[in-house]
């Protein structure tokens, strides 16, 4: 049996560090486990300008510690009236590395998103034309579509459409939770991959309502039922390129969770390597993590991938119950539980 596991050092493709004294009390949780991280750009304000983008970075590199070598990939937020030339500006400038389409309100922080993906077609043919990445909320936001169903009907409303007028974009479909999308990415060409979270691995729908309601099981896209959540561990487990680490930690305060109208989101950044290692090893797959956590995600970015390594050991860690954060708490992932992996920095 695998008692130490060194890979790669890894990447997480899909981060919220949020801003301000949140930002300050969670970065280090993702500096010290990933090389680079994507940083989603949902801030009130969300990051929409090359001036925006450029500020929160050096924000982001303030807070980090400095013995922990972390670059931040600054994302553009896309907007209906975002301006084509000031993201490919970005991105010339290398600022931005990819956009994230938001359909309007689908989640924390998205009442700027977008209303109709037409509106952003000029800023998706010059992305195309530069080969800057979309990430993509892939969830419809109608109310008249039942909340499990948004993923599925996206894809077939808006993102057959999205990779049919825009044949050599490259797309990353986020945080998938669903079959369909992981058949979608699966059949798609190589310009079409998808990030998966540890906890669209770790549990299926039942969790939010074991024995009364659990707002900490609570994000966006919803969890769906055990059906998915083992199509997604086929997915992350395949070997295939196409399928790579992005956590989507989204940090919210214990009284943001815990309310008559709690925020989606969970906050798995400061045991994430160890969920998806676990995750892994209970598929008997181990051998498939280092490519999942840190050679995908570069190459289809077309960067180069990290040097130096991180280990895993067959060790128990305990979570604790509550982390500091702002004067308050926060509820991390596997709260008060044990993960039978423990990371270090080799
Ligand atoms: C994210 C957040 O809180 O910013 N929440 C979540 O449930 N994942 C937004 C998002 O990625 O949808
Ligand atoms: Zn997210």
């Amino acid at each position: 049996m695998t008692q130490n596991l060194t890979i790669r050092r890894p990447d997480d493709w899909h981060v919220h560090l949020r801003d301000g004294a949140m930002l300050s009390d969670v970065v280090n949780y993702t500096a010290r486990q990933f090389s680079r991280a994507i940083i989603m750009p949902n801030l009130t304000p969300p990051v929409t300008t090359v001036t925006a983008g450029t500020a929160y970075r050096q924000r982001i590199l303030d807070a980090v510690d400095p013995s922990l070598s972390f670059e931040p990939l600054m994302v553009c937020y896309l907007t209906d009236t975002i301006d084509a030339d000031e993201v490919a500006r970005g991105h010339a400038e290398g600022v931005f590395t990819a956009c994230k389409l938001y359909p309007a309100n689908a989640t924390t922080n998205s009442s700027h998103g977008v209303t109709d993906i037409k509106n952003i077609y000029p800023v998706l043919e010059a992305m195309q034309r530069i080969g800057m990445p979309l990430l993509v909320h892939g969830e419809v936001t109608h109310q008249d579509v039942d909340i499990f169903d948004r993923e599925a009907v996206f894809i077939s409303d808006v993102l057959k459409d999205v990779v049919k007028d825009f044949p050599a974009l490259k797309i990353i479909f986020e945080h998938i939770t669903t079959a369909e999308a992981a058949d979608f990415v699966m059949a798609a060409g190589p310009n079409i991959a998808a990030t998966i979270t540890p906890h669209h691995l770790e549990f299926n729908r039942n969790a939010i309502f074991q024995g009364g309601i659990r707002p900490h099981y609570y994000c966006l896209p919803i969890a769906k039922r055990e059906k998915h959540r083992l199509a997604l561990r086929n997915a992350a487990i395949s070997g295939s390129p196409k399928f790579f680490l992005g956590t989507d930690t989204a940090p919210h305060t214990v009284e943001a969770k815990q309310s008559a109208c709690g925020c989606a989101g969970l906050f798995n950044a400061p045991y994430a390597l160890e969920a998806y290692a676990k995750v892994f090893d209970e598929e008997d797959a181990l051998d498939k993590l280092e490519g999942f956590a840190s050679e995908f995600g570069p190459r289809f970015y077309g960067i180069p991938l990290n040097d130096g390594t991180v280990t895993l050991t067959r060790k128990d860690v305990s979570v604790p119950e509550t982390l500091d954060v702002m004067d308050t708490k926060i509820v991390p992932f596997h709260s008060g539980g044990t993960l039978p992996w423990t990371f270090s920095r080799s």
